[in-house]
């Protein structure tokens, strides 16, 4: 078999790369070890900015994101048990979309689907030579396959098996923290995202449609989902979201599960025909709501700099990639930092660190430059600057 671009991964990244170098008359193969039905059924992200949107529309892949998303203009940081707007769109004229993760990964295979390009699920014992460049693999039939190519895409995420080819600086930090994340068959309590600071951890509530809530606890990084029964994480987010004319709606929980935290720079994202993109390149926190974001930010660069090397023959743009990627990065790493820092318990912490969390949560709250910053991050950095 040969390609231009061997995509690993059909993540955000992996597919959004294959369907923007398509339009770009560019081919591709996208190879996944997980099944069609595993990928479009898992639950992650759910915050799309302003930016992302804006690509997906201009893309063609957002129709159903246009009916079904649902457009945000604004945030509750909850401290001392009361809300705190951050009017995103009055400050800084543009909004966020909710809409799951798994959602956009649905509409970019149906896209794929259609125009009948190849993405082949359960492959298994990717391997790849960056330097030929050449990827092997076998396919769900049990086949060994040879991919041919100009270049590789490395879009199979935080424990995939591209990052390791790139001799590079990892850059990383873990947090003492994880988060137990549901998905829940009740209403959302409140019409907007609400950050919740409190003395027994963070809480953030979100939401997927007008029936799903999405609700989040900072747990231990060793805590076991079993010893969370649902009566638990109930009470637990009751106590954490309690606020003046606030209830929180409950009902069957859907699912739940425990992420840990951490921070994670690759530099470069680059080895000889080998590229990084997304979740293989750089990890945030989930705070920020920025990891999907960076995926597509990134591959968006990646798809006009393969596209102008590969169709005139440019490398100018393909040199650039890391330098292009990595200033956006490095803002979006500190961005989430910053979030997760002012919000969570870290263990250990004294009444000192609180009183630090509560006056910066205040400043946020009551400048009007402050919160600008914060919404200025929070609905994205234009792509093209
Ligand atoms: P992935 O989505 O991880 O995709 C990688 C793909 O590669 C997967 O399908 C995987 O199966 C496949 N793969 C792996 N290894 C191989 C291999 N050897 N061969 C073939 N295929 C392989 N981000 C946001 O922007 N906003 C949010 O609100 C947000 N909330 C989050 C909440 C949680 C609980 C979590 C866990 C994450 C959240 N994120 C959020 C982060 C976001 O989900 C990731 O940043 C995003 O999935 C990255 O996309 P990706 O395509 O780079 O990687
Ligand atoms: C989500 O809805 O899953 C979500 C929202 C905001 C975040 C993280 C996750 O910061």
């Amino acid at each position: 078999m040969r390609t231009q671009v061997a995509i690993v991964g059909a993540g955000p990244a992996g597919l959004m790369l294959a369907h923007l170098l398509r339009l770009g008359g560019i081919d591709s193969v996208v190879l996944e070890r997980r099944s069609r039905d595993y990928v479009e059924r898992r639950v992650r992200a759910g915050v799309l900015e302003h930016p992302t949107v804006e690509l997906l529309r201009e893309a063609g892949v957002a129709d159903r994101l246009d009916r079904e998303g649902m457009p945000h203009h604004g945030i509750s940081l909850r401290f001392d048990g009361a809300d705190h707007r951050i009017a995103l769109s009055d400050l800084t004229g543009r909004s966020i979309t909710v809409y799951g993760q798994q959602e956009v990964v649905k509409d970019l295979i149906a896209a794929r689907v259609a125009a009948g390009e190849p993405l082949l699920f359960e492959v298994s014992d990717v391997m790849l030579d960056p330097a030929t460049p050449l990827v092997t693999f076998t396919d769900a039939g049990g086949t060994r396959q040879e991919l041919e190519c100009d270049f590789i895409a490395g879009c199979d995420g935080s424990h995939g098996v591209c990052a390791p080819h790139v001799k590079a600086t990892v850059h990383a930090h873990d947090y003492p923290f994880a988060w137990l994340g549901v998905l829940a068959q009740a209403p959302p309590s409140h019409s907007e995202l609400i950050y919740t600071h409190h003395e027994r951890g963070f809480a953030l509530h979100s939401m997927r449609t007008p029936e799903i809530t999405r609700l989040y606890l900072q747990v231990a990084p060793d805590e076991r989902i079993d010893d969370w029964s649902d009566d638990r994480i109930w009470d637990e987010l009751g106590r954490r979201l309690a606020a003046d004319g606030f209830t929180l709606a409950t009902g069957p929980i859907l699912e739940k599960g425990i992420t840990t935290m951490r921070s994670v720079v690759t530099e470069p994202m680059r080895q000889d025909h080998l590229f990084l993109a997304g979740d293989a390149a750089h990890i945030v926190p989930p705070t920020g709501a920025k990891g999907m974001n960076l995926a597509i930010a990134d591959v968006w660069v990646l798809a006009e700099a393969l596209g102008a090397y590969l169709r005139e023959g440019r490398s100018d743009l393909l040199d650039a990639y890391d330098e292009t990627c990595l200033r956006r990065v490095w803002r979006a790493e500190h961005f989430s930092w910053w979030m997760t820092s002012m919000l969570h318990q870290a263990p250990g912490a004294d009444d000192f660190q609180r009183k630090l969390q509560l006056a910066q949560l205040r400043y946020v709250a009551s400048s009007e430059a402050a919160a600008t910053s914060l919404a200025e991050n929070y609905v994205g950095l234009p792509l093209r600057r």
